[in-house]
């Protein structure tokens, strides 16, 4: 077992180098002229080590061959296909390896430079790659002596924004965030950032995080990225001081809540009206201390405009029902 981890990460290094040197050669201008009109830097693509696997869909598989490792360690790696013979997984993507903590390459992801579908493929779960585990980015954040860590959906996202120099991003790769992945966060900060997309499926995985991280004993917030849909575009169209911005501007994640819960309802009918308060009540009988539950309680008032005596006698009726 020990052993087939060490075969294997020897395996994803040499994968790795093996597209990033892909990347730099005549075959691998396609990828590299599509990572730059992106706009990412020389140094940037060295730093994230990223590569491109080719139009042969073989070829890493022969080279691995040739160096003789056997078809089943192989299979183990998660680089490969079986459906018609033996295949590359990712051939003609732009690669973006996955590293854990220790800088030891993990996984892969790879993205087609058009529009096909699937956009990604990902590495399956291995010997080596619990996705519950590992955030990309991490084994860079962890260093960036930042008071906070910001968590995103994608690798262009964390990609964008440690080129703009927040270099404290990391991403939990399409995955729900995971109760493992808040621990780890932890290890290395007391407040996060959330910075998901600003469509539907972006709104619902922020709903899903923030109890998440909470549980971890982290403090959060959330970015704002309106207009735009990720912070890859966000910093591409407005640059990094308005991103900063955002950050300084973020919102506590209990009145983030709070504006997603309020969108259920429609606040000029009595009757709707009245039961997003009831909702706000519920969730504010969640803070079980009275000083924060007050506080809570005369700020979601303000912002979101209910009445303050109301509300404080029905989270107290609340509260003596819950005993
Ligand atoms: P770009 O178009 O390159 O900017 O990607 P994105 O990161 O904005 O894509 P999106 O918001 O759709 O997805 C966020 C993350 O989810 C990606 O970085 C991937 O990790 C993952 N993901 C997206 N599309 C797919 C897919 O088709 N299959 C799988 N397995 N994962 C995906
Ligand atoms: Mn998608
Ligand atoms: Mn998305
Ligand atoms: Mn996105
Ligand atoms: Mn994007």
């Amino acid at each position: 077992e020990r052993d087939l981890k060490t075969k294997l990460l020897e395996i994803n290094k040499i994968a790795a180098t093996y597209y990033y040197h892909q990347l730099k050669s005549e075959n691998g201008q396609v990828g590299l002229s599509y990572l730059r009109k992106r706009g990412l830097t020389d140094e940037t693509i060295n730093r994230f080590g990223l590569g491109y696997s080719g139009q042969n869909s073989k070829a890493l598989y022969r080279y691995l061959k040739d160096k003789g490792y056997d078809d089943d360690l192989l299979k183990e790696s998660g680089l490969f296909t079986y459906e018609r013979g033996i295949n590359d997984k990712f051939w003609n993507r732009v690669m973006f390896p996955i590293m854990d903590i220790n800088n030891k390459v993990i996984g892969f992801g790879g993205r087609v430079m058009g529009d096909a579908k699937p956009k990604y493929l990902n590495s399956p779960e291995t010997k080596l790659f619990d996705k519950s585990r590992n955030l990309y980015g991490l084994n860079i954040a962890r260093t960036a002596r930042k008071n906070n860590l910001i968590i995103c959906e994608g690798y262009m996202d964390v990609i964008s924004m440690h080129q703009a120099g927040f270099n404290q991003a990391v991403a939990s790769l399409g995955t729900a965030l995971t109760p493992g992945q808040a621990r780890l966060m932890k290890r290395y900060t007391d407040q996060v950032l959330i910075t998901y997309d600003s469509d539907e499926a972006g709104t619902k995985a922020a709903m899903r995080a923030i109890p998440i991280l909470k549980e971890a004993g982290l403090s959060t917030k959330v970015i704002n990225m309106q207009p735009y849909k990720d912070p890859d575009e966000f910093i591409k169209a407005l640059g990094a001081e308005a991103f900063q911005e955002r950050i300084d501007n973020a919102s506590n994640s209990f009145m983030y809540e709070i504006g997603v819960i309020e969108k259920k309802y429609d606040r000029s009918d009595p009757e709707s009206s009245t039961e997003f308060e009831r909702e706000v009540a519920r969730k504010l009988t969640g803070f079980s201390q009275k000083l924060e539950r007050d506080n809570y309680l005369n700020a979601v008032c303000r912002k979101f405009n209910i009445q303050m005596d109301g509300m404080r006698e029905l989270v107290a009726s609340y509260g003596n029902q819950s005993g």
